[in-house]
């Protein structure tokens, strides 16, 4: 099968030197890939700035901004069985890019944001849409609730849910702990383990899936 993971955070920049971003490390999508590719899968990997080497032998596009990520997910979805959406895309982004190097001596600066495009929801409306798509949602509150909102808004087959919250799992983490849902409202709980084999785990999941549609 062919995947498409995006990985990791972006990066949205206020001037030359400063930008907005998260503490996504990259790992977990990182770990998704490799698993993919350790089951003989090929491997599109897009992904933002993270401090980690590319796996060998997927396709890896680096990119920075969500709207770089946006539009290198639309430019490699010839093909794909299924689409891993990882990263934790910036939800805003400053409505404008100061060209210079915003001056302290100038006063504490008033930034507007705006939204970002909606990778996951782009994917989830396409009418043709073949590939299986999954999204992961990174959340400190009504974790459950809240991803299955997310499930039914974006249209994803399914929503790997994650705490943010818990101490030891998921961002800058090497453990995670996973609760699959799935339209039909039912649901899997992926117990809290090392990233590398949840990843191996939710490679085989989808799969089946993929292989039941
Ligand atoms: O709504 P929320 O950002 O929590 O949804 C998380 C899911 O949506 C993740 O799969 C993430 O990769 C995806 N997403 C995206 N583009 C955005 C925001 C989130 O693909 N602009």
């Amino acid at each position: 099968m062919r995947f498409l993971i995006t990985a990791g955070p972006t990066r949205e920049p206020i001037d030359p030197v400063r930008f907005l971003s998260n503490r996504s490390s990259g790992r977990m999508g990182y770990a998704i890939a490799q698993a993919a590719l350790d089951a003989g899968h090929e491997v599109v990997l897009i992904s933002g700035p993270v401090a980690l080497n590319a796996p060998p032998r997927a396709q890896t596009i680096q990119v920075t901004t969500a709207d770089e990520m946006y539009d290198a997910v639309h430019a490699h979805l010839a093909g794909i069985d299924i689409a891993v959406l990882c990263a934790a895309v910036a939800d805003f982004k400053p409505a404008q890019f100061a060209a210079h190097k915003i001056k302290k001596h100038d006063g504490i600066p008033r930034i507007e944001l705006v939204p970002t495009r909606d990778i996951l929801a782009s994917l989830g409306a396409l009418s043709s849409r073949k590939f299986l798509l999954a999204g992961f949602s990174a959340e400190t509150d009504d974790i459950v609730e809240n991803s299955r909102k997310k499930l039914a808004k974006k249209h994803c087959d399914a929503v790997i849910a994650n705490d943010v919250s818990a101490p030891g799992v998921g961002f800058e983490s090497n453990e995670n702990a996973l609760t699959i849902l799935y339209p039909d409202q039912s649901s899997r709980i992926l117990p809290r383990s090392t990233k590398q084999s949840l990843a191996k785990e939710l490679i085989k999941i989808l799969c089946e899936m993929k292989q039941k549609r």
